[in-house]
């Protein structure tokens, strides 16, 4: 029964769960005039503390396409929040306004310390550098969908690993599939945290490999997940500019992966992908950022109990 629950971390959901979600949001894809109200009279509270494009968006279009209606704020600074207010009270106040509430914010841990408050759903919208589970969910649509299982998938996950929320909540999510191999490319001052390498990959016997050349391996992935060097999570300038352009993936690299690879990211993108990939059909960032206000309304749905 999902009717009440927060999502703040992947794991929350067991995969049977998941997999509901995924079916609601095929369902939605295929017969979207059957879902035009089932919100109506509810409404959604986005909390961004953060900046977002899709996230926020797709969340917005997401409620609206159900027939709810939206508040929120789009930066701390118009809210309460910049005369000291904590995110406990922020969400307690929500809570008499709002049905379910999205939070982005630069910290770890703040949307769980939110849902500890709260008295309706909380969605964990992306907490600093640590976890992003509804991107994840709009990734597992976006694999299911377009390579067909999530199962038997060569991963290859390259760039920011370190600060990338994206690709914390995706490895976790991914490693619950069968036979699933990890490819991590990155540079070493990027690589991925412990707490996913041991606590998540060796303990679960998952198979995978830490390199610094997308070259070496591109021709063995079935997914390729691009990231953008997480400029906001450095202390130091400097650090970031030596590193922020250690990939940039071209059509050069792109004539040695195979025929059926995805090319997937999260956007935004900086210059981590270069626009002449966009023509290649392999590409497909643009449509799983569609899929985002699929599982999104999906996901509002049984969290509000509608479906
Ligand atoms: C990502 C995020 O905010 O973590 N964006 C998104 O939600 N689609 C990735 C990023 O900002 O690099």
């Amino acid at each position: 029964m999902l009717k009440g629950r927060h999502l703040i971390d992947p794991m929350d959901f067991t995969l049977e769960e998941i997999q509901e979600i995924l079916v609601l949001s095929e369902e939605i894809i295929l017969n979207p005039n059957d879902y035009s109200d089932i919100c109506k009279g509810k409404i959604l509270a986005n909390l961004f503390y953060e900046p977002s494009t899709r996230t926020r968006f797709s969340f917005e279009a997401a409620m609206l396409r159900l027939g709810g209606q939206v508040i929120g704020f789009s930066e701390a600074i118009s809210s309460s929040v910049s005369k000291g207010e904590s995110i406990a009270d922020t969400i307690r106040t929500v809570g008499c306004y709002a049905d379910i509430s999205a939070i982005r914010h630069p910290k770890e841990g703040s949307s769980k310390i939110a849902s500890q408050y709260s008295s309706i759903p909380v969605i964990n919208a992306g907490d600093g550098g640590h976890q992003h589970p509804t991107q994840t969910l709009t990734d597992l649509l976006t694999i299911k969908s377009i390579k067909g299982n999530l199962d038997n998938n060569v991963i290859g996950i390259c760039g920011d690993l370190k600060f990338g929320r994206t690709v914390h909540s995706l490895i976790k999510s991914m490693s619950r599939y069968k036979n699933n191999k990890f490819v991590l490319i990155s540079p070493k001052k990027l690589s991925i945290p412990d707490y996913i390498s041991k606590e998540v990959l060796k303990k679960n016997n998952i198979e995978y490999l830490e390199i610094e050349k997308m070259d070496d391996v591109i021709k063995d992935l079935d997914i390729l997940y691009m990231t953008r060097v997480q400029k906001e999570r450095f202390f130091n300038e400097d650090e970031y500019l030596k590193l922020k352009d250690s990939y940039i993936l071209n059509k050069e690299k792109m004539n040695k992966a195979k025929e059926d690879m995805i090319v997937m990211h999260p956007l935004p993108r900086v210059n981590e992908i270069s626009y002449e990939v966009d023509e290649d059909p392999r590409a497909c960032y643009f449509e799983q950022a569609k899929y985002g206000m699929y599982a999104r309304m999906a996901l509002i749905a049984k969290l509000l109990g509608v479906n």
